[in-house]
């Protein structure tokens, strides 16, 4: 895998550098569709770009502006449950550093543990657990700083920006695992003791990667489900992607309102 490659090719398709970066998780890809001049590349045409697997979500990168101000837009990512490795799942971590990226704004759906959360929050990420316990950075001394992974000034806007549109903006923290498999009620109490507040399968990979390449890291979550066992019933990848085709615009107007101040 060639990152140059990769960089040169999008490189000669947009003459500008956007500064700010996007991986919109399950079903809230919607965004990438109100972008302005946009220009569309699929992953399938870009040298070394791996390609994506999941029901729900798109596979193409979208350059354009969004608020006045340039952006990338990845629509559909990559997962460890899908078989790619760490590498794979970073890539687009490392084109974007060298497209010129400075902060990534990346979103996911997840299951609540926290009881407070319901059905549709979007939950502010202020920090994660790596459960997996595999590191994006592993084969080099990479030591890289995580106290403050959730840039603290870029959450200040989204919680002053939320005030402002007389929402509560919630914060809590992420637990990322493997999947594919949803997870166990006693996984679920586990993960609460932990302090977990928010489960999900992907976003942490990247985080980390971000983080080794000084891009400043906002993680936006929406709740899609209660983690299993909460509620007496079972959970299903159709509920989760229903949840976020029903909040996306909440989800779009809150980015958009961030974007206008970072
Ligand atoms: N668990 C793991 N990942 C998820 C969930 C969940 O309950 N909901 C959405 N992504």
């Amino acid at each position: 895998m060639n990152t140059k490659r990769a960089v040169t090719f999008l490189k000669k398709k947009i003459n500008f550098s956007p500064r700010i970066f996007m991986i919109l998780g399950s079903g809230l890809g919607e965004l990438a569709e109100t972008v302005k001049n946009r220009r569309i590349i699929d992953y399938k045409e870009i040298p070394d770009f791996p390609t994506s697997t999941v029901p729900g979500h798109k596979g193409r990168l979208v350059f354009g502006e969004l608020e006045g101000k340039k952006v990338g837009i990845m629509q559909g990512r990559f997962h460890y449950y899908e078989g790619y490795d760490m590498d794979k799942i970073c890539f687009p971590i490392e084109v974007f550093k060298e497209l010129g990226a400075e902060i990534l704004i990346i979103t996911n759906a997840s299951g609540a543990i926290n009881r407070k959360f319901k059905v549709g929050d979007i939950v502010l990420i202020k920090d994660h657990i790596n459960f997996l316990g595999i590191n994006p950075l592993r084969g080099g001394p990479n030591f890289v700083d995580m106290t403050y992974a959730y840039d603290i000034g870029i959450r200040k806007i989204a919680k002053s920006v939320a005030r402002r549109l007389g929402w509560d903006l919630k914060e809590g923290v992420y637990l990322f695992l493997s999947g594919p498999s949803y997870e166990t009620p006693a996984e679920i109490r586990m993960f609460r003791k932990l302090g977990a507040d928010l489960v999900g399968m992907s976003t942490v990979p990247e985080v980390i990667k971000a983080r080794h390449l000084d891009i400043r890291v906002l993680g936006l979550s929406l709740v899609t489900n209660m983690a299993a066992g909460i509620l007496k019933r079972k959970l299903s990848h159709e509920e989760v992607i229903e949840t976020g085709k029903r909040s996306k615009e909440k989800f779009i107007r809150l980015i958009r309102e961030i974007i206008k101040k970072v």
